[in-house]
């Protein structure tokens, strides 16, 4: 019986995004033959180049169109030097985020091998955790505002959105993770002791759903806490929930504690409805246009969106051959190898299958 293809938007973004983007999609066509995958891919032009020459970032209808006629969509960075105000960025990254309600930002922190964290003597089990980043509210909210700009007396606010309604869905989905791969612990990270009206709900939120899956440990540290233990003994971690920002912070810190931001995978999901997925890192200027830049976060992120969509054995298929690339150390400089971009992805793809 044939399947129905998966259509997937392929949105390749700025600087190392298209070239990362480009690895990702090979394999996505490899794994098509080798698993017998329907996979339709549409490229999508949003950038910092289209914004520059048309004015254009996410063009109108772009999100009825995703969300109508997609199952996923595929993104790799946005950002640009040319573009100090991040405007076009904003406009379609946070701007597919907010307008798909993709609430869950999951951020796996995972070791695949052990040389490749900078902490001494650990071994793979020892980095092995989940982040449920909440996607689309907090100090993403795009409150605030300028008084008095550009004078002494200047005043700048910025404020934090947290609804009742966005957090107990994070910390739900959190706990519904953990009940469903079998992760024994759930710890909560918030600044409630200086952020006492966000942070207080947020604690109210987090003990009653805890409440609700007695089976699982819960546990809470300040932020600023967690970023120490996360050094010092990341193997207490299973699966992580906090707030939008806290959660940017902590997942740059986890794929550095896995090798790199060039590891490091991501979804932005609502479940049931076409979720978004991207590489953790950005358009990396320095490293753009040089074939250099590590495409292994993208292509694991592609393990992710098959495993989103259902297709649990192509997306197990893809780790493993990461893994044994990186094992065999072929691999990109980052991680000590010498290939380049396009080797490293053809060195994943050859273990495949
Ligand atoms: P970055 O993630 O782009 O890069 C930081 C550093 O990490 C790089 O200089 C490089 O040393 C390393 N790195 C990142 N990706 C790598 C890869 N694939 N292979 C090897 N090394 C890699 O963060 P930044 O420099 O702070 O931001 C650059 C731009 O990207 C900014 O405009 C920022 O706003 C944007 N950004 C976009 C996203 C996104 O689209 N999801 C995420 C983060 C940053
Ligand atoms: C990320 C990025 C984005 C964020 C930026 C580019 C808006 O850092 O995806 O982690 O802050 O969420
Ligand atoms: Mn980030």
């Amino acid at each position: 019986m044939t399947k129905r293809a998966y259509r997937i938007a392929v949105v390749p973004g700025d600087g190392i995004g298209p070239e990362v983007t480009r690895e990702a999609v090979r394999v996505l066509e490899y794994v098509r033959e080798t698993h017998n995958v329907g996979i339709e891919l549409t490229n999508f032009d949003w950038s910092a180049d289209k914004y520059l020459r048309e004015g254009v970032s996410l063009p109108a209808g772009a999100l009825e169109d995703l969300s109508k006629n997609f199952d996923a969509i595929f993104a790799g960075a946005f950002g640009d030097p040319r573009v100090p105000s991040n405007q076009h960025a904003e406009d379609i990254l946070l701007g597919m985020r907010r307008g798909l309600d993709l609430y869950i930002n999951l951020r796996p922190v995972k070791l695949l091998d052990a040389r490749l964290t900078p902490l001494r003597d650990r071994a793979i089990e020892d980095i092995d955790f989940v982040v449920f980043r909440e996607n689309t509210e907090g100090a993403y909210c795009g409150a605030g505002g300028f008084l008095k700009k550009g004078t002494v007396d200047e005043i700048a606010t910025q404020e934090e959105l947290n609804t009742r309604r966005g957090v107990e869905r994070i910390v739900v989905a959190a706990f519904e993770y953990a009940r469903l791969h079998e992760r024994k612990r759930v710890t909560m990270a918030d600044k409630s002791n200086v952020q006492r009206f966000g942070g207080d709900l947020w604690q109210r939120v987090f003990k009653d759903v805890a409440a609700r899956f007695p089976e699982i440990e819960s546990n809470h540290q300040y932020v600023d806490a967690m970023a120490m233990f996360m050094l010092l003994d990341p193997k207490q971690y299973d699966v992580i929930v906090t707030n939008n920002l806290f959660g940017d912070i902590l997942t740059d810190l986890g794929a550095g504690l896995q090798g790199g931001l060039g590891l490091a995978a991501s979804g932005n999901i609502h479940p049931g409805r076409v979720s978004l997925f991207e590489p953790v890192h950005g358009s990396a200027p320095p490293l753009a246009g040089k074939n250099i830049a590590n495409p292994t976060g993208a292509i694991l992120t592609t393990a992710m969106m098959l495993e989103y969509l259902g297709e649990k054995a192509a997306g197990a298929s893809i780790e493993q051959a990461v893994r044994h690339a990186i094992t065999q150390r072929q691999t990109t400089r980052d991680l000590g190898g010498t290939l380049s971009t396009e080797e490293a992805g053809a060195a994943i793809r050859q273990r495949i299958g």
